[in-house]
């Protein structure tokens, strides 16, 4: 068979980010509306640093006022609630996002709960999630929206009847990406760390979402012939090469074995350059969405 399809996270994201840009453009002249977003990083996770930079960079760059809240691992619960109202009653600000995952000892539900609705970006509130699994209009996860786009990237409108495999469970990603697969009418499986024989169920996907945060762990003869295969992971782990691994250095890999897997999908997404970053780009459309609905 030959080489797998690499879906690129570039070129869609970019797309993305051209239409936001302008979207805003007019927002700002016809309605003097310009939408704005909030990102609340706390603590000094390595990881969340760089997602939270290239959030404030992309949202300034589409023309949004942007602003960054870092606040110490140490924080208070009560202080860090106390912020989480402040903007949702700020009017500049339509979208409010709180970096996961929070340093121990910080009650993650009772911060997302106390997010409005209507600014909640991350889709993460209990209303969003609920209204997502009934199909009604909501703010959805950003990572299962990018996701969705460049499966429609390969596959167009011809998902009615696909079995799709969701490997994870994770209220950002494996639950509202089944969501949004059942609302395209696919046959949805979500596997998990509990599954019994997960390779023979991913075998049966024809489309393969990998949401489980373990490095390369989707092996290549677990992926069915020609299925298109979405690797929402971000690991970082040392180089293969030993000297290089041995001063430290390190890269970033998928969920997905991506060297043998290209051999055997049709379709595949890359580590980096893949799904990370529609995620930062699908950020951007639900804070232009948000701020649409609240200025109604
Ligand atoms: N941590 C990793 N991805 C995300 C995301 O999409 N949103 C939030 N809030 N935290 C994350």
């Amino acid at each position: 068979m030959s080489q797998a399809r690499i879906i690129d996270g570039k070129a869609l994201s970019d797309r993305i980010q051209d239409e936001v840009t302008a979207e805003v453009a007019k927002l700002k002249a016809e309605h003097g509306l310009t939408p704005g977003l909030a990102v609340v990083l706390v603590g000094e996770d390595p990881a969340s640093q760089v997602y939270v930079r290239s959030k404030g960079e992309r949202s300034k760059a589409a023309g949004m006022h942007s602003v960054t809240h870092r606040l110490p691992a140490d924080v208070a619960q009560a202080e860090l609630i106390a912020l989480v109202e402040k903007l949702n009653a700020d009017p500049a600000i339509h979208g409010i996002l709180v970096q996961l995952p929070l340093p121990k000892g910080l009650d993650e539900k009772a911060v997302i709960t106390t997010i409005s609705p209507d600014k909640d970006v991350d889709g993460l509130h209990v209303v969003n999630a609920g209204r997502l699994s009934q199909g009604l209009p909501a703010l959805v996860p950003c990572t299962p929206v990018g996701s969705m786009v460049m499966l429609r990237d390969v596959l167009g409108d011809n998902l009615a009847g696909k079995r799709a495999v969701v490997v994870g469970r994770s209220i950002l990603v494996g639950r509202p990406i089944a969501q949004l697969l059942l609302q395209a009418d696919c046959t949805v499986t979500i596997a998990h760390s509990r599954t019994v024989d997960l390779p023979a169920v991913c075998r049966e996907a024809d489309i393969l979402v990998a949401a489980v945060g373990r490095p390369r762990m989707i092996q290549a003869d677990w992926i069915k012939p020609g299925a298109t295969v979405i690797d929402v992971g971000i690991n970082r782990v040392p180089f293969d090469d030993p000297i290089k691994a041995a001063e430290g250095k390190t890269k970033l890999v998928g969920d997905v074995a991506y060297k043998p897997a290209l051999q055997v999908a049709g379709a595949i997404t890359p580590v980096p350059g893949g799904v990370g970053l529609m995620t930062v780009a699908c950020l951007l459309q639900n804070t232009v969405t948000a701020a649409k609905r609240i200025a109604g």
